[in-house]
């Protein structure tokens, strides 16, 4: 299940996140020469791109060594106000120094194979990766639906039981979409994990997926499981209500 941070609201979910993330950089490039991190898409981690794109963070964290992947992304062209990469140019990358090489977008538009194997390969020249190896993300952020899908994993498809692939293209039978999403393997070889989840209308599921049963094809989230790594729930008052205190 990992550890449960509760803050009182969504800015201070944010700030621990910028906490996180600076702690991660820096332990990274102490150890490696370089921090390696995976971002979530939808509006919750808004806040914290924002926050780590001005003062203090946008001085003090090792942009020209910061390497940035997605860890999933809509099929949609990186204008579409529904495009990840789109938010998180508009909230972070634009103002800060990051070197455009750095940069890892998904494929929003290619066919399927072509996309899925183009990160594929990004990923394998990124991390030097031999035949079966996995990347490990220094840092891994995700959030949570109300339906507890994780990244572009969703309940009762594929992307929950897909253990062989690294970056997987498919059609979401709910939302009549198809999404690109990095599987499982990849995200639970992180050194660290965080899960960030604000707001009211995840109360019942996030007590479902930390109190509940496992049931990860219902819950994915509940898949997020580090194999040699700590996971890091980020939750505010509004989110954790249905805990016990
Ligand atoms: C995405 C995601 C997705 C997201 C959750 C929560 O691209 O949508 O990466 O997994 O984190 O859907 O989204 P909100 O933060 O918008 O509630």
């Amino acid at each position: 299940m990992g550890n449960v941070i509760r803050l009182a609201n969504s800015e201070a979910v944010a700030e621990k996140a910028a906490e996180e993330w600076s702690k991660a950089a820096e332990d990274a490039v102490r150890h490696r020469g370089a921090f390696t991190i995976a971002l979530s898409g939808g509006t919750t981690p808004e806040a914290l791109y924002r926050l780590v794109a001005s003062e203090p963070y946008q001085t003090k964290l090792p942009w020209n060594v910061t390497h940035v992947f997605f860890g999933d992304e809509r099929r949609v062209p990186r204008t579409d106000p529904e495009s990840n990469y789109r938010m998180v140019y508009e909230t972070l990358l634009k103002h800060v120094p990051i070197p455009p090489d750095n940069i890892h977008p998904m494929d929003g538009v290619g066919l399927m194979r072509a996309s899925m194997s183009a990160y594929e390969q990004q990923l394998i020249r990124h991390f030097k990766l031999n035949r079966r190896e996995l990347p490990r993300f220094d840092l891994f952020l995700l959030g949570m639906g109300e339906d507890g899908h994780t990244a572009s994993i969703f309940p009762g498809t594929r992307a929950v039981s897909d253990l062989t692939n690294m970056v997987l293209v498919y059609n979401v039978p709910q939302l009549h979409v198809e999404r690109i999403t990095l599987t499982l393997p990849v995200i639970n070889n992180s050194r660290s994990i965080c899960i960030l989840v604000v707001g009211e209308q995840k109360a019942q599921t996030l007590r479902d997926v930390l109190v509940g049963s496992k049931r990860t094809s219902h819950l994915p989230v509940q898949a997020v499981d580090p194999t040699d790594g700590t996971l890091t729930w980020l939750v505010d008052e509004a989110a954790a209500s249905k805990l016990d205190a």
